[in-house]
């Protein structure tokens, strides 16, 4: 394979704050490396229809600060057959474009890892979802924002649950995964957490509400992920009413809101290294891999490994949240 002079940049999969930053960074990275650079929009539909346009630095200006994504988003199911990958591939060869930057989760990596068994076109993966649920990166682009998004709306949640002395279940995105659940339960100070990664006793909550806490507050917020197996936050809800007749519930789905918005501090920084970093992995000549941070620094994870390997939340600040709220 030569050296690589054209590259595409393109995002996948559910839109995450910091999208924006990511792009801006390998446009720019590339540029300075002497690259040329193609927008692909709308995903990998992009890539099939060829959906192509030419980017400068002045192309990614005044976007660091937005959320969404400027090349837009898809989920594309064309992309998951050989046929519609060939097609995707034949426009890349065609632009003249001989290496790819795929900004996106576990679904967009998996396209992208077929992509790779099958066609030499290298692909590079950045991690963005607001969900963090990719396995070999401690962080995925818009998390933080999510996150901090989150903990808003729960704070303003918590004033009316105490105003009125109401037991709140939020319900709160992260596809199968707990990490926004966990981590916003602990910023808010959560009665209870209910997340999919819970085990046996653990995920009992008549026994958590028996054993625990919350019965001895006036009010109480439970955070609940989306992807936990009891059903969602109003089934729990109506089963806790049920055994507890005493609590005057409510339940709160945040939704899509944890999606946007201007991302916070940390996704600008964080994307702004990935895009960098995702860049010179492929003029090193890598292919198939993903770039993350792990302990703070860059690493590459194979996509094998990444869509493959599950990534656990960390049990010890389950525990920790069940301390902390007595
Ligand atoms: O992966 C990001 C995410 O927002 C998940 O948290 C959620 O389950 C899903 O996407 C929602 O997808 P859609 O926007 O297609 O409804």
């Amino acid at each position: 394979m030569g050296k690589i002079k054209k590259i595409g940049v393109l995002t996948s999969g559910g839109d995450s704050p910091g999208m924006n930053a990511a792009i801006r960074a390998v446009t720019r990275t590339a540029l300075y490396e002497g690259l040329e650079v193609m927008g692909i929009r709308q995903g990998y539909s992009g890539m099939i229809n060829s959906d192509f346009f030419p980017m400068y630095a002045s192309s990614v200006s005044d976007i660091i600060q937005k959320g969404g994504t400027i090349l837009k988003t898809a989920r594309c199911e064309e992309f998951r057959t050989p046929e519609g990958r060939q097609k995707a591939y034949d426009n890349l060869r065609q632009a003249q474009i001989d290496g790819v930057v795929v900004i996106g989760g576990d679904g967009s990596f998996t396209g992208a890892r077929l992509f790779n068994e099958e066609h030499e076109i290298p692909i590079v993966g950045i991690p963005g979802t607001i969900d963090n649920d990719i396995f070999g990166t401690d962080y995925t682009i818009g998390y933080d924002t999510a996150l901090n998004t989150v903990v808003e709306a729960v704070d303003k949640i918590r004033d009316t649950a105490s105003a009125h002395n109401r037991m709140f279940f939020v319900e709160v995105m992260g596809a199968e995964a707990g990490f926004i659940a966990l981590f916003s339960g602990i910023a808010t100070g959560a009665e209870a957490i209910i997340i999919p990664e819970l085990k046996g006793e653990e995920r009992d909550i008549k026994k958590m509400i028996q054993a625990g806490n919350v019965r001895k507050k006036s009010s109480n917020l439970i955070i609940v992920a989306e992807g936990d197996k009891g059903g969602g936050a109003f089934t729990i809800a109506e089963q806790v009413k049920a055994d507890f007749p005493e609590f005057d519930i409510r339940v709160s789905i945040l939704g899509h809101l944890q999606r946007g918005g201007s991302p916070s501090a940390i996704d600008r920084v964080n994307a702004s290294r990935l895009g960098h970093a995702a860049v010179e992995a492929l003029l090193d000549g890598q292919q198939s891999v993903m770039v993350g941070l792990s302990n703070g620094e860059i690493v590459l994870i194979s996509f094998r490994k990444a869509v493959k390997l599950h990534k656990d939340v960390n049990h010890s600040l389950v525990e920790l949240a069940r301390i902390l709220s007595v």
